[in-house]
């Protein structure tokens, strides 16, 4: 069988392809302290599962509407004005199998072969390879630790051309846990709404901010950004709801009923008895997420300390997120190859940074244990010092 140009051009994901290696040594008993992982350690909360089974004791088990059930897009919507001080009402919120999904049925709703979309990098693995599949052109915007690896308006407006259509913001940032100030909004904005530029907003880590930081929710800055902006959110990261995959986007309405009518003939509804699980999430105890942030808080300030000890390597303290990015750059490798031998030399697996458009790096999660973290750490400096 032959695989159509569409699939062929994807690239294969290098964050798997390292998960894949240190699970196989894993397997075979090799002690693996694994910074790798895109997803918190903790369990979901007590209050949710509960919700979903009782939602399946009940019967709950058949198709909703596809884009999802009244009471969810409801309490979104509340949560969307409560948390982000952005008015959409229910009939403008899809809830999807995963933010990962409400992202690639927000771009393929709108762009198309001949459009531009402006990445920032390091980005997020799958934004390219979404930009590709719906016959758009990914425009990749590097940027440095000079900026916390910040996008500025300038950058934007240069990268910019006729064909732009949409930019794709994601603040807080996986994989450089950078967060993006009002005022730094504001003048993306500016330069977004006089070319009449749709942005996507990723805000998925919203909830993972630190110290005295606020996420600001684009579509809040003014009537202008609110008629171009694609707000995207979800339950995967704020409550520990990886698997349940269940996420959402809110967007003007035209947009919503095109990527309503996209995920209806494609994927339908996200899991009946997940969707009750999300709702209980939105309006039950917020303490377990309270108790998350704080024990990534603490592992942050950790694992940061650390890391600006060793020679050589340099990182931004990240505000948001569960991730620091370190530059390897003066290390002279690659970043797969440094993550190779990391990984095969000294048991420690990260992600190398070109998987995410910037080879000068790599990315070290904290969704894990302190011990490991310490044990981890000490194995990342010696490694680093043999180089
Ligand atoms: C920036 C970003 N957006 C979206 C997602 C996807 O989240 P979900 O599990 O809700 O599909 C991830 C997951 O790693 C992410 O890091």
């Amino acid at each position: 069988m032959e695989i159509s140009e569409r699939a062929a051009q994807l690239t294969p994901s290098l964050t798997l392809s390292i998960d894949s290696k240190a699970k196989a040594m894993k397997a075979e008993g090799i002690d693996v302290c694994g910074f790798g992982a895109g997803e918190p350690d903790f369990d979901t909360p007590e209050h949710i599962k509960t919700a979903a089974i009782e939602a399946l004791q009940a019967g709950f088990t058949k198709y909703t509407p596809s884009s999802g059930i009244p009471e969810l897009r409801q309490a979104i919507s509340e949560k969307l004005q409560a948390d982000n001080q952005v008015t959409y009402r229910a009939s403008q919120i899809v809830v999807s199998n995963g933010a990962k999904h409400a992202c690639y049925n927000a771009i393929l709703a709108t762009c198309q072969a001949g459009d531009e979309v402006v990445i920032p990098a390091p980005y997020w693995v799958s934004y390219p390879d979404m930009v590709r599949l719906a016959g758009a052109e990914p425009v990749i915007v590097p940027t440095s630790e000079r900026n916390a690896w910040k996008m500025s308006a300038e950058d934007f407006e240069n990268a910019m051309t006729p064909r732009t259509k949409m930019l794709i913001l994601n603040s807080p940032c996986n994989p450089t846990g950078s967060v993006y100030t009002r005022e730094e909004m504001q003048a993306i904005v500016d330069v977004a709404t006089e070319e009449d530029i749709y942005i996507l907003s990723d805000e998925i880590y919203e909830k993972l901010v630190y110290d005295d930081v606020k996420h600001v929710s684009i579509a809040s800055l003014s009537k202008e950004a609110y008629d171009l902006t694609i707000t995207v959110n979800g339950f995967s990261k704020s409550y520990a709801m990886t698997g349940w995959r269940l996420g959402y986007m809110a967007a003007p309405e035209a947009v919503a009923k095109a990527v309503d009518s996209i995920q209806s003939h494609t994927t339908a509804n996200p899991s009946s008895f997940s969707q009750r699980g999300g709702l209980a999430a939105l309006k039950g105890d917020q303490q377990p997420l309270v108790d998350m942030r704080e024990e990534f808080d603490m592992r942050r300030n950790y694992m940061f300390d650390r890391i600006s000890k060793i020679p050589n390597i340099t990182a931004i303290k990240p505000q948001g997120a569960f991730y620091i990015l370190v530059n390897i750059s003066q290390l002279g490798l690659s970043s797969q190859n440094f993550a190779d031998r990391l990984l095969s030399k000294a048991n420690v697996a990260v992600i190398p940074g070109a998987a995410f458009g910037d080879d000068r790096t790599v990315r070290l999660s904290y969704t894990t244990g302190i011990d490991i973290i310490k044990k981890g750490l000490d194995r990342f400096q010696d490694f680093c010092r043999t180089l």
